[in-house]
């Protein structure tokens, strides 16, 4: 029996899957069947979570204002996945103790961060916003993952590369960082991981991961854990940084000019497009490659507007207007959002993230149960 039909064209313009949708996913009685085939029906657990709606997961680090690479790249798909999925959001904060931090920063930065998410448009109506320590599932299912992690995927991962090379003080957490990832994702079932394209390796690792958990410890052709699909935005998946446009904009990146924060003034917003780095042969064309600059002004003009980067290309002869219109149409985008966060009081905040919590719990546990039943410890 057919129930409900999930529409992926009511899904955002903005979002798009490694497997576009070719066809519909039908929502049964039993279990969801998905006509691309990216979830096997089997994996579902339909108790575990509302029926026939899709559930998303993503997480943030709690490491300072979000930028508008995270906003671009994660956050508004994130509101804009409202409307079409069960969205479980988690502010990740013992992710961020993986590199060396201070007592009480990591606290604060978590509740800055939920302001700024709420601020966004993460409704708590609709979705679960919750931070990863009061949920203690998230560890104690990292450690069976990591226990089908091989040590070379892990060493492969770029993100430790590149912050190993960056850090003085390697952490073992940094390695395992990515398996920590993949706990959060399989610990409530989910459909789709909504997130920047700097994260498509971890995506393709838990992917791995769980595959292999459901090898060693599915019995009788049925999954432990459901398969995760990446979803990156097809505009915007990597913002780079105004000062830098051959880097990504990056809250670690020591550029302060060549990051757009959420909390940016007016008068600070429009300097630091002013100043954005482009090139000297005075074209206004989109070309990533050799006019990285030029093309990430145009990038960020078009996911703000909704319009092409080609269309918006033809518009512009000179840099100047181009520099102009995307700081007045980034003013226009973060007027509302640093309104609603100024409206924000800490200790409500705090109250929402413990209600969150509940409700992540009630899907977590169960799911760790089954994790643990298949594991079959005395
Ligand atoms: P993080 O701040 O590293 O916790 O990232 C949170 C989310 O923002 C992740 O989904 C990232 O992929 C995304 N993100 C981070 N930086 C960028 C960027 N420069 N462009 C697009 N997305 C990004
Ligand atoms: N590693 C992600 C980042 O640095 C944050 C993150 C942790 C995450 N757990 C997650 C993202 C689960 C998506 C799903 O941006």
């Amino acid at each position: 029996m057919i129930l409900a039909r999930w529409e992926p064209e009511r899904l955002t313009p903005l979002l798009h899957s490694t497997n576009p949708p070719s066809g519909n996913l039908y929502v049964k009685s039993e279990h969801y069947h998905l006509s691309y085939g990216v979830m096997n029906t089997d994996t579902r657990r339909p108790d575990s979570h509302q029926v026939g709606v899709p559930r998303a997961f993503s997480g943030i680090q709690p490491t300072g204002t979000p930028h508008l690479g995270n906003y671009l790249g994660a956050i508004r798909n994130w509101v804009e996945l409202q409307t079409s999925t069960d969205g479980v959001y988690c502010i990740v904060d013992l992710h961020a103790l993986s590199v060396p931090r201070e007592p009480g920063e990591i606290r604060r930065a978590t509740l800055e961060t939920a302001k700024d998410l709420i601020a966004c448009g993460i409704d708590l109506d609709r979705s679960t916003l919750f931070v990863q320590s009061q949920v203690r599932e998230h560890t104690e299912l990292a450690w069976h993952l990591q226990c089908v992690a091989a040590f070379g995927e892990l060493r492969r991962m770029t993100q430790f590369k590149d912050k190993s090379e960056s850090n003085e003080f390697v952490s073992t957490a940094l390695f395992t960082y990515p398996a920590l990832q993949a706990a959060d994702i399989v610990l409530y079932d989910t459909d789709i991981v909504p997130v920047g394209d700097d994260q498509r390796q971890h995506i393709e690792f838990t992917r791995d991961v769980t595959g292999r958990f459901n090898a060693r410890f599915g019995t009788d052709g049925t999954d432990v854990l459901v398969m995760p699909e990446l979803r990156i935005p097809p505009v915007a998946a990597r913002v780079m940084d105004l000062q830098h446009p051959e880097n990504k904009m990056s809250k670690s990146a020591d550029s302060p000019q060549g990051t757009v924060l959420l909390t940016d003034s007016e008068a600070e917003v429009a300097k630091k497009l002013k100043r954005a780095v482009t090139d000297n042969d005075g074209e206004v064309r989109f070309d990533p490659e050799t006019k990285p600059g030029v093309s990430n002004l145009l990038t960020i003009l078009g996911a703000v507007t909704g319009r092409q980067t080609v269309d918006l290309a033809d518009d512009y002869t000179q840099y100047g207007p181009l520099k102009a219109d995307t700081a007045e149409a980034l003013i226009e985008l973060l007027r509302p959002i640093q309104k609603r966060r100024d409206e924000l009081d800490d200790g409500a905040v705090t109250a929402m993230l413990t209600a969150g919590a509940d409700k992540a719990r009630a899907v977590a546990e169960p799911v760790m149960e089954r994790v643990r039943a298949a594991v079959d410890l005395l």
